[in-house]
């Protein structure tokens, strides 16, 4: 048993591992797809949130310090994307450095990280999708847009929309990959049309005091604030990069084009982010800002109507994007630990036709939409922080596993200043990780249990390294 559950996979090479998915998008695809993952809740509601109450003007800090975590992570994700073939992203670099209980448990923490977060993210999308038909003179009746806990029936534009990007995903990255570039561009222009206005309108004096809650504080109600709390809760604006790297069998050219579009997708939303943040908290006072939808809410204030409406668009479009990138990468998962046996083989079998697996993608939608539906997903980002997190802080340590044990593996990128960086990344996403509270490392620790279980119970038995 000991020797089972280190069992480590042979890495395979990424011209090796292609089960019959097609392999069509171009670097910039990629890029398209980290931003289309990227940008979304994170910078369109939770900035307002995290800005009033727990770091104030600074918020703009909690980016950047959110942001360089992830940029070392990043750069560890990179290498380990070009050198491993693969669409099982953290999952499949553990398989090859851990061994086998690591991989399984990072995989089901990533499953969490993906399925969570696509069900959260189309919770907040209904909320502005319902914003629009009431502008536009058709609301819906409660009953149809809450769950039955909040006293409706079903929250039905958010199971809807994943019904759509199920049937998006269905019919091939290719048209996935086209509706997303579109949308992103939307988002953009969106994102534009703020900054061009509030570069405008800042008023110094909304930057005082810059760091009203201080660096780190624990509150009595038990809840945290500070600029650190506030970066471990913007860090799910962030979560998403890593979703390039479950590309990695239908990237025309993974070995070059994942670690750029990891990086470049990164960095170019660590830039807006930054500049976002901190003219929302220059145009408004931070402690307005504690709504649903602060970005729109600050050009409402301003007296810019039209602009709060078209940021609404953009947020729907932005959102849309989070949502069939994450989801698209979470049926990828699913389909890379099926295909090694530790999760049953019904997952990983892929249509001819559509050049896709469609059992996962449509078994993914319906749970996921019967989630979103029917539970109001609204506080769960610190849930999808710690999971990712985990993963960031195991990835950078496969980095220095991999250089020792594999020192030949060809490494068509290789990322600078190891082991240094790893290390930085490992301890910075590990402090993120700290920063948050007690009740979500709870919940993670019961997500993993469960895990745990279904290990034991399943997949070590079942696992192709057994027949191997
Ligand atoms: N980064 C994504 C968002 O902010 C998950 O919505």
């Amino acid at each position: 048993m000991a020797l089972q559950i280190f069992r480590t996979k042979k890495i395979v090479s990424h011209s090796d591992s292609n089960d019959g998915l097609k392999r069509c998008l171009s670097a910039w695809d990629l890029v398209f797809l980290g931003v289309g993952a990227i940008i979304g809740t994170g910078i369109f509601v939770l900035t307002g949130i995290a800005a009033a109450t727990q770091a104030g003007p600074a918020i703009v800090l909690s980016f950047v310090i959110a942001g360089l975590a992830c940029a070392f992570a990043a750069l560890s994700y990179a290498e380990l994307s070009s050198a491993v073939g693969g669409c099982g992203s953290a999952y499949g670099y553990s398989y090859a450095a851990f061994g086998e209980l690591i991989a399984f448990i990072i995989g089901w923490d990533l499953l969490l990280e993906y399925g969570i977060s696509v069900a959260a993210v189309a919770n907040g999308w209904s909320g502005y999708f319902q914003n629009a038909l009431t502008a536009l003179g058709i609301p819906l009746p409660d009953a149809l847009t809450k769950a039955p806990v909040l006293g409706g029936i079903i929250n039905l534009p958010a199971a809807a929309i994943i019904l759509l990007l199920m049937g998006l995903l269905v019919m091939g990255v290719k048209h996935s990959a086209k509706a997303n570039n579109t949308m992103v561009v939307v988002k953009l222009i969106t994102i534009s049309i703020f900054i061009g206005i509030a570069v405008f309108n800042v008023h110094p004096d909304n930057w005082h005091p810059f760091m009203p809650y201080g660096w780190f504080q624990t509150l009595p109600d038990g809840k945290t604030a500070g600029v650190f709390a506030g970066a471990s809760l913007v860090f799910f604006a962030y979560v998403g990069f890593d979703a390039v790297s479950t590309a990695a069998e239908e990237a025309k050219n993974p070995q070059r084009d994942l670690p750029f579009g990891i990086v470049t997708s990164l960095v170019f939303c660590t830039v807006i982010y930054i500049i976002v943040s901190g003219l929302l908290t220059g145009v408004v006072h931070y402690s307005e800002l504690n709504v649903s939808s602060p970005v729109a809410h600050a050009l409402t204030l301003l007296g810019y109507d039209w602009g709060a409406a078209l940021i609404s668009t953009g947020v729907i479009a932005g959102l849309t994007t989070v949502m069939l990138v994450l989801y698209y990468g979470l049926t990828r998962i699913i389909f890379a630990m099926s295909r090694d046996g530790l999760l049953a083989p019904f997952f990983s079998k892929v249509n001819r036709n559509t050049q896709t697996p469609v059992r996962v993608i449509v078994l993914c939608g319906v749970i996921i939409a019967l989630i979103a539906g029917f539970v109001p997903l609204g506080e769960l980002a610190e849930l999808v922080n710690i999971g990712t997190l985990a993963a960031f802080v195991l990835v950078c340590l496969g980095v220095i596993v991999l250089r020792i044990t594999k020192p030949n593996l060809d490494r068509p990128f290789r990322t600078p200043f190891s082991p240094l960086f790893p290390v930085l990344g490992m301890l910075s996403c590990g402090a993120l990780m700290g920063f948050l509270p007690s009740i979500t490392w709870l919940r993670f620790i019961i997500w993993l249990i469960i895990g745990l279980i279904v290990y034991f119970s399943y997949s070590i038995h079942h696992s192709k390294l057994v027949k191997e």
